[in-house]
């Protein structure tokens, strides 16, 4: 379907479009709620992606086409801040006027097609505003590098939107590579790329959830009062995640409930992280999986992000032999990320068992059945032809 964003333009406007983008949704390994405090992430690129077709429009004006609500939709996106979809679209043209690299007159024709399915934690907004990025502002003559495309789209969804996401979703629709996962440091921005080994499988359980001024900004506020409040013991201290793990009982003294959970779940899984890239450089993959299943735990009763389909999800796979599983994403419903190893890898016994267990414990429990896919790590935001 991605392919199409060039036909469904054409189909709507009535000619071909002058710059197609595409970008992908990802799937974070391990470090969940990190990056937003300054931690590290994991995350890799799926093979699903959102195409972005733009050709010139009017003055101001957003016209607007996407093969998700199929519904054509007109934008003066200066005069204020548009319902759904749309919005993201609206701050990407924002900030793209902000630094000078828009279209003559910002205004564009746009199409979207995309096949990263919304909600379910596999940052469909980042393939979005990431595409659309890059797409408008080729259409503006401007070339920007991928850090640049993911500060944009960064932007476009946290300030303009009003998501309280990381920087996480952007870097990886813009920087990934094929086969590897990304290392990021959220604080510097330093960024690796580290060879995937195993199989992965990602299980959406089909709970949605709606992230704007939801659960994760509430999540983002407890963080920012637990640095206050640590600020009085280690005045120095800038994000959550820099928090000395030696010095636990100091915070866990430091801070109330809720607090203290939600602290002791990202100085945790900081660690779990920088830890967890290590093995993996090493081929250590039997312990990482161990990781992913801590990471889980640490989501479910300390960060209570986690959802009963993900965990019924979760305790499958773990009983049917995988090596490690885990909630993939904000949480609040969405998917499960799980570790095979080689051995089980093609269409092994090993991937068959697993999954079957899988959809068994779903149906006993939810009485409808998930979807099970084979992750194959992709690349980042890039130019399609224009068909
Ligand atoms: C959402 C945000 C990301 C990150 C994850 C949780 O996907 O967009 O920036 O915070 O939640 O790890």
């Amino acid at each position: 379907m991605r392919h199409n964003a060039s036909a469904l333009f054409r189909a709507t406007f009535g000619g071909a479009p002058q710059v197609v983008a595409s970008a992908p949704g990802r799937v974070n390994l391990i470090g969940e709620h990190t990056d937003y405090n300054g931690g590290p992430v994991l995350p890799l690129a799926t093979q699903a992606r959102t195409s972005v077709a733009v050709g010139p429009g009017d003055e101001g004006v957003l016209d607007l086409i996407s093969t998700r609500d199929g519904e054509r939709a007109r934008v003066a996106w200066r005069d204020g801040r548009p319902a759904g979809w749309g919005a993201y679209l609206a701050g990407v043209m924002r900030e793209l006027e902000a630094t000078g690299t828009a279209p003559v007159g910002a205004g564009a024709r746009v199409a979207v097609t995309s096949d990263v399915p919304v909600g379910a934690g596999l940052a469909s907004s980042a393939a979005l505003t990431v595409a659309a990025a890059q797409a408008l502002s080729l259409l503006g003559g401007a070339r920007l590098n991928p850090r640049q495309l993911a500060g944009v789209a960064f932007r476009a969804e946290h300030d303009y939107v009003g998501v309280a996401c990381g920087i996480m979703d952007q870097m990886s629709a813009a920087l990934a590579r094929p086969g590897h996962a990304l290392l990021l440091e959220c604080a510097s921005l330093s960024a690796r790329h580290i060879p995937i080994r195993g199989r992965l499988l990602l299980v959406d359980t089909g709970t949605r959830h709606q992230l704007t001024g939801g659960a994760l900004n509430e999540r983002r506020a407890e963080c920012e009062a637990a640095v206050a409040r640590l600020k009085l013991e280690l005045p120095e201290l800038v994000w959550l995640a820099s928090w000395p793990a030696r010095w636990l009982p100091r915070l866990k003294r430091a801070l109330p409930e809720p607090l203290r959970s939600r602290a002791l779940h990202v100085v945790g899984e900081t660690a779990r992280t920088r830890f967890g890239a290590q093995l993996l450089t090493r081929g250590h993959l039997r312990r990482f999986g161990g990781l992913l299943f801590e990471a889980h735990e640490s989501c479910r009763r300390l960060y209570a992000c986690s959802a009963p389909e993900l965990d019924v999800v979760v305790a499958a796979a773990r009983r049917a032999g995988a090596l490690g599983a885990r909630l993939t994403g904000a949480g609040w419903g969405g998917a499960v990320l799980v570790l095979l190893g080689k051995g089980e890898g093609g269409r092994g016994k090993g991937e068959v068992k697993v999954a079957k267990e899988i959809r068994r414990a779903f149906a006993t429990a939810f009485e409808r059945e998930p979807s099970i896919t084979v992750v194959r790590p992709s690349g980042g935001v890039r130019g399609e032809r224009v068909g």
